[in-house]
């Protein structure tokens, strides 16, 4: 049976409908094309090639990176890996904030214990975001050689001020990461003005491409210090047995993820021609509505219930298991959700909600206003009568 569409409210996992571009280029790629693209010269591998020169020119527009420094990755974890492994060399002090996803937290304890690495944890403000004032006083203390943090939470929605964090990390020589899985597509991004080192995208999510592919865009000085995790052919320089010294192909070994590409390029030119500042606004409005709904009902914890910036991602908490609730959602009223820690568990430490997590309601681009009400009223309807 086919998800229903109106009623998925997962799209902080991965976005969903798709627009219709999106399947059109997916359906388009497989039948006309389908080569292999850079390994030869006849038109479909051609075709293969500018697919992927075309997507990293669009999306380096869309999220204001250099087209010569966006490296394809099968997805946002990927790229944090690369920008994790490169820049924390041996000894170095790496920050990180207290809500972050364990694409973040698997890889940093992993550099703690195989290159003694020393892992600080930023201040957060009561929802957990590191706040400019509070970062700048930690750095000065601590001196971090790298800061790694998410954009915006998965678990609550609310998104930090990575400007600002940005001209700290640029003023200390601090490498900054930012993990944007949450905010490609669904905020306004400028990586370059936001002097941030290596921006992390999920292609699946607000960017709503297909699962499988994410990105990385690198400022010019981590590009030269960025190091293949993978090793293999690239169709380039073939001659030698090691990996080519240029970007992208240093960082890109083996097939190209040609359907994923077609797929994020549709997404991205219909975010492009839709505006990402217009596609803010919707996840704004459904927030809004979603938060207001849910204020009312009695016993309900709701986390980042707070009118700074954000996306459509909203986490609460009842009487009731997690767990229990999402089933009941999903078998008496068809509502798909999220419930449990997300690969967060460092959040639900921090919001208190450690170990069972909270029920995540994350509306899309797609879903009718009116849906949210539905939504909220079944949530209600359980919690008044859960058997
Ligand atoms: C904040 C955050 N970071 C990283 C990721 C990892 O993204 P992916 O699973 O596409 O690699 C996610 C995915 O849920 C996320 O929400």
């Amino acid at each position: 049976m086919a998800a229903d569409a109106r009623r998925y409210f997962d799209n902080a996992a991965t976005s969903y409908p798709k627009p219709e571009p999106v399947y059109a280029a997916l359906d388009r790629w497989a039948r006309d094309w389908g080569a292999t693209a850079g390994r030869a010269a006849h038109p479909a591998a051609v075709a293969g090639s500018r697919l992927l020169f075309d997507l990293r020119r669009e999306l380096a527009a869309l999220v204001g990176g250099d087209a010569d420094r966006v490296v394809l990755t099968k997805s946002a974890t990927e790229a944090l890996n690369l920008a994790l492994f490169s820049l924390a060399a041996p000894g170095d002090v790496v920050a990180h904030g207290p809500l972050e996803h364990n694409a973040v937290m698997r890889p940093l304890t992993h550099l703690a214990a195989a290159r003694g690495v020393r892992l600080v944890e930023a201040p957060g403000d009561g929802h957990g975001r590191v706040t400019p004032d509070a970062f700048a006083r930690f750095v000065e203390a601590q001196r971090p050689d790298v800061f790694v943090t998410l954009h915006a939470s998965n678990v609550h929605g609310l998104a930090q001020d990575a400007g600002a964090l940005g001209d700290i990390c640029r003023k200390r020589a601090v490498w900054f990461v930012l993990d944007a899985a949450q905010t490609g597509g669904c905020l306004p991004l400028d990586a370059a003005a936001m002097g941030v080192d290596a921006l992390c995208l999920a292609g699946h999510k607000g960017l709503l491409g297909p699962t499988g592919i994410g990105a990385l865009v690198l400022s010019a000085r981590a590009a030269e210090n960025t190091r293949p995790l993978i090793h293999g052919g690239t169709g380039s320089v073939s001659e030698k047995e090691t990996m080519p010294d240029f970007l992208p192909d240093a960082l890109e070994a083996g097939t190209p993820n040609t359907f994923g590409a077609a797929g994020l390029l549709a997404g991205v030119r219909y975010l492009a021609e839709r505006t990402v500042a217009d596609a803010a606004q919707c996840e704004a409005e459904l927030r809004g509505r979603l938060l207001e709904r849910l204020r009312p009902i009695p016993g309900l914890r709701i986390f980042g219930d707070d009118p700074g910036p954000a996306v459509a991602v909203v986490s609460v908490a009842a009487a009731m298991a997690p767990s229990d609730l999402a089933h009941l959602l999903d078998e008496r009223y068809g509502v798909a959700v999220r419930a449990g820690l997300h690969c967060a568990p460092r959040a639900h430490r921090f919001l208190g909600t450690a170990p069972a997590g909270t029920v995540r309601f994350a509306p899309g681009l797609f879903t009718p206003a009116k849906v949210i009400d539905e939504v909220v009223d079944a949530l209600a309807e359980i919690l008044r009568s859960p058997s």
